[in-house]
């Protein structure tokens, strides 16, 4: 008889969550989790199989639909999330199209923080509109802005905190309220705090979706997303667009994905320990104009972050004196760190936002979101920080 490890959310605390929770085992009761690369399933006879259909018998169907070991994933993801269900992705912005998706049809309206990755505020600003749903962005970080933009047809909010590449923080919590008062769903993209740092769901937040594909993995291997929210809400709205236009995780994803959420907590604490002593390094130095880092007490929205936040962050942002000339000249005289637009990775990345991934949005929603040409923003990876500030002071030395 295999033995299977229950979803321990009730008594596990994170770590053992995500080493454990959700594990099923097969047969041969192996130690790690089995990759069930298949497409369908067997049955037994025609019986079985309408039975399958029919849903009188929860077993699998089809990998478009459920998994084996995409739903180890879930599991593991799910119990630490403290959510009810969770569905896995191809990518964050398969999780992100989904939850949007699922949460509006034609006439409704959409209200969302301006400060959102690029292909968010795509689907936001451009891609809802030409299928009948309205929107409007905000300043997240203002709370009358949500109040005001809130209407009868609103149906979601959405925002990411810290944003992407700035770092302000949105206060959840009373975004929230506001979603709960106009009957609105809010969705929190998670990606920059990791599920480490915040939990949207205990802030009030009624879904949260991750791009796996940065500190879940955090060895730049494979994309991959999901969607946590309540049991009905996945079952009635989210499934019925997995199974029919499918977004759906890969099989050997999942157990890259699984893996790295068993050293989840030790990667993005050890990240968040050298990024705090980088922007510490970075803040005494004359030839940075700015500073932004969650975890220190000059952060602009520093009480949210102790409030919402229970880490720094394993991301900072800092701009240069001298503009894009500074900042190039800095990143390219950079030996160890790497220049890379992803991030969460176990290589300490640096990208310069404004000529990469906010280059789409034009300068004019540059300058409302604070994307200076001076603007750098670092990725903290595994390796030894006195290594990185080692980099980081010659390069600054070039500059
Ligand atoms: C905040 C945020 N959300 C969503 C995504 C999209 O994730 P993916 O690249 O896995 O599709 C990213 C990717 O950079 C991101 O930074």
């Amino acid at each position: 008889m295999a033995h299977n490890d229950k979803n321990g959310s009730q008594t596990w605390q994170p770590a053992t969550q995500l080493v454990h929770g959700g594990t099923t085992r097969s047969p041969f009761g192996e130690t790690s989790e089995t990759i069930y690369l298949t497409q369908g399933f067997v049955y037994a006879g025609a019986e079985a199989a309408e039975a399958r259909f029919n849903g009188d018998d929860p077993g699998f169907v089809y990998s478009r639909y459920a998994n084996p070991t995409v739903a180890m994933f879930e599991d593991r993801i799910k119990g630490l999330e403290g959510a009810e269900a969770a569905r896995a992705t191809a990518s964050g912005m398969a999780a992100v199209n989904l939850a949007l998706m699922a949460s509006v049809k034609a006439g409704d309206h959409v209200v969302a923080a301006k400060a959102l990755f690029g292909s968010c505020r795509y689907i936001v600003e451009t891609l809802l509109p030409r299928f009948g749903v309205e929107s409007t962005l905000i300043d997240g970080t203002d709370l009358d802005q949500w109040k005001a933009a809130v209407k009868p047809n609103t149906t979601a909010l959405f925002l990411e905190s810290p944003t992407n590449p700035t770092l302000e923080i949105i206060d959840i919590a009373a975004v929230a309220d506001i979603a709960k008062s106009a009957g609105a769903r809010l969705i929190v993209d998670n990606v920059f705090a990791t599920p480490m740092f915040q939990s949207p769901l205990k802030l009030g937040a009624d879904v949260v979706v991750y791009s796996a594909t940065k500190h879940i993995d955090g060895q730049g291997r494979c994309l991959g997303g999901v969607v946590l929210s309540d049991e009905d809400w996945i079952t009635d709205e989210v499934m019925p667009l997995v199974k029919h236009t499918g977004p759906h995780m890969s099989p050997f994803s999942a157990w890259v994905l699984l893996k790295g959420l068993e050293t989840l907590p030790l990667r993005v604490a050890r990240q968040a320990e050298s990024a705090g002593q980088i922007a510490d390094f970075l803040a005494s130095r004359n030839s940075i104009a700015r500073l932004i880092y969650p975890g220190r007490d000059d952060h602009p929205q520093a009480e949210i972050a102790r409030r919402q936040m229970t880490g720094g962050s394993t991301m900072l942002a800092f701009e240069m004196d001298g503009g894009k000339e500074a900042a190039f000249r800095f990143t390219n005289a950079l030996n160890l760190i790497k220049i890379s637009n992803n991030l969460g990775d176990a290589k300490s990345l640096i990208t310069h936002p404004a000529t990469t991934t906010h280059q789409s949005i034009g300068e004019e929603a540059r300058a409302e979101l604070g994307i200076s040409d001076g603007i750098l923003r670092l990725s903290v990876g595994l390796e030894d920080p006195a290594d990185l500030l080692s980099d980081i002071e010659q390069a600054l030395s070039a500059v």
